[in-house]
């Protein structure tokens, strides 16, 4: 597996990350791997972010002092207390350079040696090789196949539910 870029960081997200959160979810590519729409504005990306609460861990990968990725694990409540739900994205200018894993190695860790978590899971869009191939490196396996998902650039999608159980 390739190294991360020389420097990169992976830290919590703050506040001050709102604008680069927002320009991060207006990248076409990131948008096509995820269930971002099209023109988010900082107001809405400063709402969502605002709406975060204790269960949910954001954190983002720092390249040269600008934020080039985001990763999320969302903790669930009651009995899926054992579970969190995944997410992640990178800037479409710096693909393929080690960083989208470098954060999920930090995601798993945290949630491995950190929260005690049993299960980690996430939905995915069939399409999505990269994402795919990502997951089944770090232990992801596919659970099933979730019909019309969401609705992606004037069709409906279909997207594999991924989990990894320890
Ligand atoms: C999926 C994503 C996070 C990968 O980030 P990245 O920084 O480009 O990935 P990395 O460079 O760390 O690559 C790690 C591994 O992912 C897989 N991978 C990444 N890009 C790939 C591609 N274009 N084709 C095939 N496999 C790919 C490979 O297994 C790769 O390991 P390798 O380089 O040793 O072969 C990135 O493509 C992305 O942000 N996509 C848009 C948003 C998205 O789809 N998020 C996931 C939602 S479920």
């Amino acid at each position: 597996m390739a190294d991360p870029p020389p420097g990169l960081v992976i830290r919590a997200a703050t506040s001050s990350d709102v604008p680069a959160l927002c320009a991060l979810a207006n990248d076409p590519g990131y948008r096509w791997g995820t269930l971002r729409l099209p023109y988010q504005s900082p107001e809405q990306t400063a709402r969502w972010f605002s709406e975060l609460g204790v269960d949910d861990h954001l954190l983002v990968a720092v390249l040269d002092g600008e934020v080039v990725g985001n990763g999320g694990l969302h903790r669930q409540r009651g009995r899926r207390a054992h579970v969190a739900i995944l997410g992640m994205g990178v800037r479409d200018a710096v693909r393929r350079r080690g960083i989208g894993a470098a954060l999920l190695t930090a995601l798993i860790d945290f949630a491995d040696n950190w929260l005690g978590l049993k299960r980690l899971e996430l939905t995915v869009f069939v399409d999505n090789q990269p994402a795919i191939a990502l997951y089944e490196r770090h232990g992801f396996v596919r659970e099933g196949v979730l019909v019309a998902y969401a609705f992606r650039a004037g069709q409906f999608v279909d997207a594999l539910a991924m989990g990894r159980v320890r």
